[in-house]
């Protein structure tokens, strides 16, 4: 019999080898994107994830322009922003803009979307485009009506398309820029009682990986981020399979990570330009809110969610 434990040990000595130089990747120090000055419009910043993400970048010196259906909410979120700002000697409105869109039609007025965005601060154009307004569902295909399918389809995946599309001639004339995507676990596992969101974020991911390798060389970045749960309203907004809201906060969801933490490591994941970032659910006591690898966190009964 052939003596293979030379092979074993050439394979081992690789692996380890391989496994020390990701060590020492990831450590390396990365240069990092400033987002001083820059405009970031960052959708569904009314509420949740997008409000976290817009103090965030507010608080990094960006200017922000907030969209999502909700003024009331938008206004208290700038006015937020602009506490938080260091830019001290700026007018609020010179850190941040409200403008109020409905994602599910977004794709009908989007030129006139893009073109007041790009006419914001100085007519300086979109920096970043943060695609993160969406919703969820909560139905079995077989009782979800194709509307409510193509609802959250134009909502998650059309309303991202129809945006990028608004800003990205102004990024690569400009001679650079960054697409943030917000997908989720969802966009890499389908999950029962989750066709359409699953299927809208899968789509996410088919799209924005071929947009990045065609604008990469006009300095366009994109960034899609896969969470796990997160503790936000996302739940009770979820569509049933007729439209409606399902209109309850499932356990898994409010144990989810705490979304300020999130929005952190999305800037971080922003700034060193990476690619895609998952993020684990973990409940917000534990420290690791989030890593650099894919650790989905799938715990939870698919039909207990469904029901509650
Ligand atoms: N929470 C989670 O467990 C989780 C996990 C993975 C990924 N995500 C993703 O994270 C992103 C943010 O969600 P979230 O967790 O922060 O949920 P959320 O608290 O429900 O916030 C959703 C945001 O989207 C906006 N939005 C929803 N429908 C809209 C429409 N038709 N037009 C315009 N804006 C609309 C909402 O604003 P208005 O209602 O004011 O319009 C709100 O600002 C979503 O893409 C979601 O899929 C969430």
């Amino acid at each position: 019999m052939a003596d293979v434990s030379g092979y074993g040990n050439v394979l081992g000595a690789c692996a380890v080898t391989l496994m020390a130089l990701q060590v020492v990747w990831r450590f390396l120090p990365r240069q990092r994107k400033s987002f001083n000055g820059q405009v970031v419009w960052i959708t569904g910043a009314s509420r949740g994830l997008g409000r976290e993400l817009a103090l965030s970048f507010a608080r990094a010196g960006a200017r922000v322009i907030l969209s999502a259906r909700t003024q009331d909410k938008l206004k208290a979120v700038a006015e937020e922003c602009a506490a938080v700002s260091p830019r001290r000697d700026a007018q609020p409105g010179d850190i941040v803009q409200i403008l109020p869109l409905d994602l599910a039609t977004a794709m009908v007025d989007v030129h006139a979307h893009g073109a007041r965005a790009n006419a914001m601060f100085n007519a300086h154009g979109v920096d970043i485009l943060v695609n993160n307004g969406g919703v969820s569902s909560r139905s079995d295909a077989l009782s979800t009506t194709l509307e409510t399918d193509m609802r959250v389809m134009a909502i998650n995946f059309m309303s991202p398309v129809a945006l990028t599309k608004a800003v990205l001639p102004g990024m690569v004339q400009r001679g650079g820029g960054h697409i943030v995507v917000i997908s989720s676990v969802q966009g890499k596992f389908g999950l029962p009682y989750r066709s359409s969101y699953a299927a809208s974020k899968h789509a996410l991911h088919g799209y924005f990986d071929s947009l990045r390798s065609e604008v990469a060389s006009a300095n366009v970045g994109v960034t899609t981020i896969c969470p796990g749960y997160i503790a936000t309203d996302l739940s009770l907004n979820a569509l049933r399979g007729d439209g409606s809201a399902h209109g309850a906060m499932d356990a898994t969801t409010a144990a989810g990570m705490d979304p300020a933490r999130l929005a952190a490591d999305i800037l971080t994941a922003v700034a060193e330009g990476q690619h895609e970032r998952s993020a684990a659910g973990c409940p917000r006591a534990l420290p690791c809110s989030s890593m650099g690898i894919s650790s989905a966190c799938c715990s939870g009964s698919w039909s207990d969610e469904r029901a509650s």
